[in-house]
């Protein structure tokens, strides 16, 4: 039986994540939102690093003291306009860092000391973005920052603990067709953002969910470390 973690889990790529991770055999899947609408959610919000160490220790619970996947897909995606007024743009920068990054990162930190613990390594899967290399639009400097903050920390728990049988991965997701998605192209004039994509289309969130089924299952460990694109060709690195 694999025990899974995944944030997120209640809307969009993490709502499809869970669908194909339940739908395995042998997989326990425990899913986080901020609020828990079901008993496959627990609730955690990661605006508070507390309820962040919190859902570790539930989910641990939950799952009989063992984890062997962690996937970080929770994540806003909040403007914050230069112009705002000093003290705004500081908490909005914080706000971002501390759910898009810290989150993920003390869950990070809490599953690679599991891992070295149990000596039977684990798998990392963390959802950051294509801004991460590409950037974002002007009142996203905070979300781009903090997801390329994601792939740097991700390839340096990849190299660190490769010896501990600790796999990690990247996702670099372009346009995904979720509501925040949504929000986004129609804040950008809809269509019109299409013709940046080859592929004609925004990914399905279902297409990043058969990446991460992948990287928690499948991706041979000599891929530890990768960051793997999926936007349609937008952004070709
Ligand atoms: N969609 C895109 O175009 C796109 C592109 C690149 C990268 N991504 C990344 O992919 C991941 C998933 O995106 P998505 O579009 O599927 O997101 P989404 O549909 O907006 O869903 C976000 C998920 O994160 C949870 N969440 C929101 N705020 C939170 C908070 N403060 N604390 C804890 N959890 C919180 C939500 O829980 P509730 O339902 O309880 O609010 C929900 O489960 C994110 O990391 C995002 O940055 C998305």
């Amino acid at each position: 039986m694999t025990h899974i973690l995944l944030t997120g889990a209640s809307r969009g790529i993490g709502a499809a994540a869970l669908a194909a991770l339940s739908a395995l055999p042998d997989v326990a899947v425990v899913g986080q939102a901020t609020v828990a609408r079901d008993d496959a959610l627990l609730a955690a919000d990661f605006a508070d690093p507390d309820a962040v160490d919190r859902l570790w220790a539930q989910a641990l619970d939950r799952l009989d003291g063992r984890v062997d996947v962690l996937v970080n897909n929770a994540g806003v995606f909040e403007a914050n306009p230069i112009d705002a007024d000093d003290e705004a743009w500081r908490d909005g920068w914080a706000r971002t860092m501390q759910v898009n990054l810290t989150a993920a990162a003390q869950l990070s930190r809490h599953a690679v000391r599991h891992w070295q613990q149990r000596e039977q390594g684990g798998r990392l899967v963390n959802v950051a973005s294509r801004a991460a290399y590409r950037g974002d639009s002007p009142a996203h400097w905070h979300y781009a920052a903090a997801k390329a903050g994601m792939v740097a920390m991700t390839k340096t728990i990849a190299r660190g603990y490769a010896r501990d049988g600790i796999l990690a991965f990247t996702i670099c997701p372009g346009f995904t067709m979720t509501g925040m998605a949504d929000d986004y192209l129609a804040s950008r004039g809809g269509d019109k953002l299409l013709a940046d994509i080859p592929l004609g289309r925004v990914a399905q969130p279902e297409e990043v969910a058969t990446m991460i089924r992948f990287l928690a299952f499948d991706a041979p460990a000599s891929m530890t470390g990768a960051v793997l694109d999926i936007n349609g060709a937008s952004y070709v690195r």
